[in-house]
């Protein structure tokens, strides 16, 4: 019922594998990271569209390969503590959520509907390659044509369709590339709102709630799970 959010990011530096381990420590069994590709092509685990805010580094994740990626410091930003902590990439964080047995709700961060593509084929090329269990993946993205393809291209990994605005033609609009679930910032859910996605046939996930003292109003309304900052709190 629980998600640690950029695996636990009100306990580690968000995105980082010492998050997802903290996520897994604070006792949930899913994590949501967010996945875009250096400009080597290869996916690497990281929110923003720059390394300016969560490491040491300057400029845009598409403009820097791997190995300058790999150079920056991604932690101290955070706290001195975890200083030394890096940019994963994607094959690391799939490492990290096996070896602690955590279901991995995967964000198809795009920043530029022209990333959508390679991205969505670097990462389902990488999920072939390690034989990540599908069953322990969930693909996420905003972008509804990111899903679509990750219908056509790999139909047996589960699909979360992220949203920030709900109308009258959302449930329509999302129809096509077949969501297992719809993620819908807790800002905008009202019990309507709920009703009808549930009724629809979806499972129904909330980001980003940090106040675990909200959680049951949620769940009443038949929210299914929470994606949280904190999920030691909850
Ligand atoms: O997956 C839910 C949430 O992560 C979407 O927003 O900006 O935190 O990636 P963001
Ligand atoms: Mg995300």
């Amino acid at each position: 019922m629980i998600t640690g959010h950029r695996g636990a990011a009100a306990l580690a530096p968000e995105n980082t594998l010492i998050s997802i381990k903290k996520a897994a420590e604070a006792g949930v069994s899913w994590v949501e990271i967010d996945t875009q590709l250096s400009a080597d092509g290869i996916p690497v685990v990281i929110h923003d569209e720059t390394v300016n805010r969560c490491t040491n580094g300057k400029g845009k994740i598409a403009d820097l390969n791997l190995a300058e990626l790999k150079t920056l410091d991604a932690g101290s930003w955070f706290n001195p503590d975890f200083t030394g902590e890096h940019i994963p990439t994607l094959a690391e964080a799939f490492d990290t959520c096996l070896a602690l047995d955590l279901t991995l709700n995967l964000e198809l961060k795009i920043h530029h509907a022209e990333q959508i593509e390679p991205l969505v084929n670097a990462v389902i090329d990488l999920v072939k390659k390690t034989k990540f269990p599908i069953n322990k993946l969930l693909f996420s993205s905003f972008q509804k044509r990111a899903l679509e393809l990750c219908q056509q291209k790999m139909p047996e990994v589960r699909r979360g369709f992220i949203c920030e605005v709900w109308n009258g033609y959302s449930l329509t609009s999302i129809a096509a590339s077949q969501p297992y679930s719809v993620h819908i910032d807790h800002h905008i859910l009202t019990p309507t709102i709920a009703k009808d996605i549930k009724d629809a046939g979806y499972v129904l996930k909330i980001w980003t709630l940090n106040n675990e003292k909200k959680a049951q109003s949620f769940f009443d309304m038949g929210v299914d799970s929470i994606i949280t900052d904190a999920p030691d709190k909850f």
